[in-house]
């Protein structure tokens, strides 16, 4: 009987700490930003914000942080897009991205290539996305985390016109493990829409 009892305790700890790290590795940051953090308008600011990512003020690091993509969508086409760090010493690197059109509006859908990117899904609890804005942001992964460029594709809308605009914030990580020592960069990128850019 006291073996018995023993035996149960050790593995309700066991199961215990099992779910802990299962929980803090799911809801860890490091493998994925909340939304709303890409300095987009009426975006929830950036990685940068009180208590997150605040050690040195936003593009005070010497990394270079950029999107890139074709000078003209079609609407209703898939276009690939390119987010990268160059001549950065992190450790590690995150982003998060998402597209706005002239009037202001998050539009287009996201598709991740591969596993370093993952599209932010309304379901995700830690994440906080609303079912609107379902496949319009874009961020790395854990996997993700260990590289310093992704490429993902975006989708415009069919009726979608005028100037699109992508909107990024990024991590120069120190690799710590911590929201802290880290450098944090945000950048944009227009694309106009095919027809005025071919001036038809
Ligand atoms: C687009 C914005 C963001 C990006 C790209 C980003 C990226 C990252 C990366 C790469 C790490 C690993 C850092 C390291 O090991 O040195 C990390 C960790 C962390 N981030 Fe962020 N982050 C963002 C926004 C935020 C925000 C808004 C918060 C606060 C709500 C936050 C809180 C943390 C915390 C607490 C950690 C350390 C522990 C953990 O992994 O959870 N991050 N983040």
């Amino acid at each position: 009987m006291k073996y018995f009892n023993k035996s149960v305790f050790y593995f309700i700890v066991n199961v215990a700490i099992l779910l802990i790290v299962l929980t803090k590795t799911l809801f860890a940051w490091s493998s994925g930003p909340p939304a709303y953090r890409t300095g987009a308008p009426g975006d929830e600011g950036t990685c940068s914000a009180d208590g997150c990512h605040n050690s040195f003020p936003p593009d005070s690091g010497s990394a270079k942080f950029s999107i890139s993509g074709p000078s003209a969508y079609t609407p209703g086409k898939a276009v690939k897009i390119g987010v990268s760090f160059s001549d950065s010493g992190g450790k590690l690197h995150g982003f998060e991205m998402t597209a706005v059109d002239a009037d202001g509006n998050r539009v287009g859908k996201f598709k991740n290539i591969g596993s370093t990117t993952r599209v932010i899904s309304p379901n995700d609890p830690a994440r906080g996305l609303e079912k609107k804005d379902k496949g319009k942001y874009i961020e790395h992964t854990i996997k993700g985390s260990k590289k310093k460029s992704w490429k993902v594709k975006w989708t415009s809308p069919a009726s979608a016109s005028g100037t699109i605009t992508f909107y990024a914030a990024g991590n120069e990580a120190d690799g710590g493990g911590t929201n802290s020592g880290d450098y944090i960069y945000t950048t944009t990128l227009e694309i106009a829409a095919e027809s005025s850019a071919s001036g038809q």
